[in-house]
């Protein structure tokens, strides 16, 4: 089975005026809006990264993954029972569906619709002790507003067992790991974990899906790729002033080095920012820890309580 990337979340909100509300302020774009649904992108090109269906509160109903071809979506049926969904729905391709063991709905598809990425702000010219880019003018001018995302970077899931989970995002999905947590002075008994897409050769982000043990189930948070930490910053400030509830960030995580901004939705919905992520290979193997020696916060020493609240 060969990922090409992670594509879509899907979940059912209480609220779908607020929730539309809140993730245009956050950065998304909508894309198609109903009585029922709302679709939403970003402005790296895909044609849809973010669905929301009208129900009884904040639960996920799928993540979605392109894959690389249309044979990987017959394995799936074959090899691991997926279900046929045929023409997607929306934004084209063929679609099947599996189950992860929390009963998670995985979507793999070929041939979705991409657009055109659109413009993104010049890149920041940052002047260090040791090397100077920026001569004669200040930084280019941005907008304190939304933030522009790129793309859906990554998943973070609660599960019931990671040693269960890990095994089947492995064995079916071909994920690597990249930084595993195990307990304090156990390392078989592991609970947390970052897993990346196994592309061969070709670098991809430190992980696509993250594994937390809980009993709770459901989605951790969902991550879009900012441009850089100048435009997470700036963001935060606009969604402080418009009073949203800022959960965690802006921080840099010690694994996947990647800058974070973590925010609550009207329906309690975790919704982040990142930036600045590390690559990995298939070929870069995965590195364990003992939990009790991570700091998830390499700049403040703000704890991570109201992150997993
Ligand atoms: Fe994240």
């Amino acid at each position: 089975m060969r990922l090409k990337a992670i594509h879509h979340v899907e979940f059912t909100v209480r609220n779908l005026d607020k929730l539309e509300n809140f993730a245009k302020d956050f950065g998304l774009v909508a894309v198609e809006r109903s009585d029922e649904r709302l679709i939403m992108r970003t402005r790296g090109g895909d044609s849809y990264c973010y669905v929301a269906n009208k129900g009884d509160g904040n639960r996920l109903l799928a993540v979605g993954f392109e894959v690389e071809d249309e044979t990987s979506l017959d394995e799936a049926i074959q090899r691991h029972g997926a279900r046929d969904l045929g023409a997607m729905p929306f934004g084209g391709g063929r679609g099947v569906a599996l189950s992860d063991p929390d009963g998670n709905e995985i979507v793999l598809m070929y041939g979705v619709k991409r657009r055109k990425s659109e413009a993104s702000y010049p890149e920041l010219l940052i002047n260090t002790p040791f090397q100077k880019q920026r001569f004669g003018h200040s930084q280019y001018p941005r907008e304190t507003g939304p933030a522009q995302l790129w793309r859906l970077g990554h998943v973070g899931l609660f599960v019931k067992s990671f040693a269960a989970t890990a095994k089947w995002y492995g064995d079916v999905l071909g994920l690597i790991g990249s930084d595993i947590y195990h307990i304090p002075g156990q390392p078989q008994v592991q609970i947390v974990g970052f897993f990346r897409l196994d592309r061969g050769d070709e670098y991809v982000d430190h992980h696509a899906l993250a594994f937390m043990q809980d009993d709770r189930g459901g989605c951790h948070h969902i991550s879009f790729e900012a441009q850089d930490f100048e435009a997470q910053n700036r963001t935060h400030r606009y969604l402080a002033r418009k009073e949203y509830e800022s959960i965690w960030g802006v921080g840099r995580h010690p694994h996947g080095s990647h800058v974070f901004d973590v925010w609550r939705s009207p329906d309690g919905a975790r919704f982040e920012t990142f930036s600045d992520t590390d690559l990995f290979r298939a070929s870069d193997g995965t590195n364990y820890h003992d939990i009790s020696t991570i700091t998830l916060d390499e700049w403040v020493d703000d704890g991570p309580e109201r992150y997993f609240a």
